[in-house]
C-alpha cells in the first residue's frame, strides 16, 4: 500500500524518521519520501548515510528544510503528498518544562499546522506519533502531546466529505533512546562504576524497539479509518532486572523517584477502556466522539472488560533477566 505513494515525514531526521524511512525503502517501492525538518546538518548526515545504504533508491528521497510552526511551508511541502507521518516534536521533559512556550509552539501549534496543511492539500492519511507521557500527563511534554492527540482525533470531524483520515500511534520510551535508563546505566558501566542507582525498586517499563514502533505506524496507515489510537502489546521489565542484566551482581541503591517520573508507563487508562478493543498484537482505543462513517471498529477485536487498564505494571508479559540480556544485544544505543 506504500508502493508508488508520496510520503512526508515531519521530523524525518530523528530516530523514528530514519528508522521509518529505512523500513519503507527496504520493504516498499514508494514514489517519493519527503523528509521535513529544520536542521540542515542533520539532513546532510542523513543524505550521506542513505546514499551509501540505498544507492539505487536514494533518488526517491527529498529533503525539505522547514519548521512545523510554519503552516505556509508545510502546505507547500504537502502538495501531491498521499500520506503524512507526524514525528516532529520537542520531547525532552526538562527542556519542555524550562521552555514551555517553545514546547507549545512545536508540539501543539505544529500539530494544528500539520492538520490544516493536510486538509488543504489532498493528503489521504495522517498518522501522528504519541507517547505514554500523554496519558494522565504529569509534565508539560506529556501535556502538549495530550493536546496534540486530541487535535488529531478531532481533525476527523473537520474532514467532512474529504477522503482523509487522522490516527495516532502511541508508544513508550524506545529501548536505548537518548536520555533513557539503558544509556544511563551503560555510561556508568563504561566508567567502571559498580552502583546502578534505581529511583524506586517498584519501577517498571515496557520494552519496545524502534522497528516495532515503525511497524505499528505502517499498520495504522493500512487500517485506520479515523480517530483510532494504536498501541502495541509488548512485554514489561523491572528496572532492577535491567540493572542485573546489564551488570550482574551490581549494587542497586534506591535513590528516590524523580520529579515528573511515573512508577509505571500507562498506555490505556480505565477511562479509555470504555472504547478499547484488544487485537492479537495491539490495542486500539477508539474515539469517544463518534465521527460520521469513521472509526468503525476494525474486525478481529474484542472489547476489553470494564475497568481494564494497560500499564507496564499490570502487564501479563514480563521479560526475565536473561531475556533482557539477549534483547540488549539487539539495540543501538543513541548517544
Ligand atoms: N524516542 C522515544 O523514546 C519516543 C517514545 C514515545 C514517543 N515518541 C514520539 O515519537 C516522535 C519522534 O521521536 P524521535 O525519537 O524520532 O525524536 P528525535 O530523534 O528527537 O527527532 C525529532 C525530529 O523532529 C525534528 N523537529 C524538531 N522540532 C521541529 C520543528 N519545530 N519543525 C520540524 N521538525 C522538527 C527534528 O529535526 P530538527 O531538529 O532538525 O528540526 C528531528 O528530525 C515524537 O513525536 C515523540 O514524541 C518518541
Amino acid at each position: 500500500m506504500l508502493n508508488n505513494k508520496v510520503i512526508l515525514v515531519t521530523g524525518g531526521t530523528g530516530s523514528f524518521g530514519k528508522a521509518f524511512t529505512k523500513y519503507v525503502l527496504t520493504n516498499y517501492d514508494p514514489k517519493k519520501i519527503i523528509i521535513y525538518s529544520r536542521d540542515e546538518f542533520k539532513q546532510f548526515i542523513m543524505q550521506n548515510d542513505f546514499k551509501k545504504e540505498f544507492p539505487d533508491k536514494f533518488s526517491k528521497l527529498r529533503f525539505f528544510i522547514g519548521d512545523v510552526r510554519d503552516r505556509e511551508r508545510l502546505t507547500r511541502a504537502m502538495e501531491g503528498v498521499d500520506y503524512v507521518i507526524h514525528a516532529a516534536a520537542l520531547k525532552q521533559v526538562p527542556a519542555c518544562e524550562y521552555n514551555p512556550a517553545e514546547a507549545i509552539k512545536t508540539n501543539i501549534h505544529g500539530a494544528m499546522n500539520v492538520i490544516d496543511a493536510a486538509l488543504d492539500t489532498g493528503v489521504k492519511k495522517v498518522v501522528a506519533l504519541s507517547t505514554d507521557k500523554a496519558v494522565n500527563p504529569v509534565n508539560l511534554y506529556g501535556g502538549t502531546k495530550l493536546v496534540s492527540d486530541k487535535l488529531f482525533i478531532a481533525a476527523n470531524a473537520y474532514a467532512g466529505s474529504k477522503d482523509i483520515n487522522f490516527s495516532i500511534v502511541r508508544y513508550g520510551n524506545v529501548a536505548g533512546s537518548r536520555g533513557s535508563v539503558i544509556p544511563f546505566f551503560y555510561d556508568k558501566i563504561q566508567k567502571g562504576e559498580k552502583d546502578l542507582p534505581i529511583t524506586d525498586y517498584r519501577m517498571t517499563r515496557f520494552w519496545i524497539s524502534l522497528q516495532q514502533g515503525v511497524e505499528l505506524v505502517i499498520k495504522a496507515l493500512k487500517d485506520a479509518k479515523g480517530g483510532e489510537t494504536f498501541i502495541s502489546k509488548i512485554p514489561s521489565f523491572k528496572i532492577t532486572d535491567l540493572a542485573e542484566a546489564m551488570l550482574p551482581g551490581c549494587n542497586k541503591p534506591e535513590v528516590g523517584i524523580r520529579e515528573g517520573e511515573k512508577l509505571h508507563e500507562i498506555m490505556v487508562t480505565v477511562e479509555d477502556s470504555m472504547t478499547t478493543y484488544e487485537y492479537d498484537k495491539h490495542f486500539i482505543v477508539y474515539p469517544q466522539m463518534v465521527f460520521q462513517e469513521r472509526a468503525t471498529v476494525l474486525p478481529g477485536g474484542k472489547k476489553v472488560p470494564e475497568g481494564f487498564s494497560y500499564s507496564s505494571g499490570n502487564n501479563t508479559e514480563w521479560l526475565t533477566v536473561e531475556e533482557i540480556r539477549e534483547l540488549l544485544k539487539t539495540i543501538d544505543l543513541e548517544k
